[in-house]
């Protein structure tokens, strides 16, 4: 894929798909990627190959603002390319300068759900450093509170409670115009 993002590329801009962890930011990327004909990306998951170890130890062994660097440097690198859905981490939002350089380059659209379906998906993860270790619901909670007004602010806001994956998507491409 080409580095230039000027108009004159045929391939359509970006769509990135925020919100809390356990929102299905993946599971609707890909289906949506699909549909569209676009390239789903799942910034974790670049990180994650990039570093050759999970999440987890990127935040046990080099700490969260070591993930969060190597998250804003995927931003930026990923801003320059079109025609892809990305599926952020959870706490994409927490640098503004992130949502800034997707919003110049392509969509953002946050997706979100009640916290205690959050809760029932999350039930059995571990690879989630943030909530790991007792009490889940108590850190889910917290987390969540302290980055509402984040979320809050993206322009496009799909709240999936009672949206399976397919309506998340029809959603979507209604509110993005696509
Ligand atoms: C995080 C969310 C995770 C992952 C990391 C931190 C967060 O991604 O990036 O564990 O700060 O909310 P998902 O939202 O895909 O779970």
């Amino acid at each position: 894929m080409t580095k230039d993002s000027n108009s004159s590329d045929a391939r359509p801009r970006n769509i990135v798909l925020v919100g809390f962890m356990g929102t299905g930011k993946t599971t609707v990327g890909k289906r949506l990627a699909q549909r569209l004909g676009m390239t789903f990306v799942d910034m974790d998951d670049i990180i994650v190959e990039r570093q050759g170890k999970p999440v987890s130890r990127i935040f046990e062994e080099d700490g969260e603002s070591a993930f969060r660097a190597l998250e804003r440097g995927l931003a930026l690198e990923l801003a320059e390319q079109r025609g892809l859905v990305i599926g952020a981490g959870g706490g994409l939002v927490l640098n503004p300068d992130n949502i800034r350089v997707f919003e110049r380059t392509g969509r953002v659209v946050c997706l979100s759900l009640d916290p205690e379906t959050i809760l029932e998906r999350l039930a059995n993860d571990r690879s989630r450093p943030l909530l790991a270790g007792e009490d889940k619901e108590r850190k889910l909670r917290e987390t969540l509170a302290a980055r509402q007004t984040l979320y809050d602010a993206m322009a496009i806001q799909i709240n999936r409670t009672g949206l399976d994956v397919g309506q998340t998507v029809d959603r979507i491409v209604a509110l993005c115009e696509l």
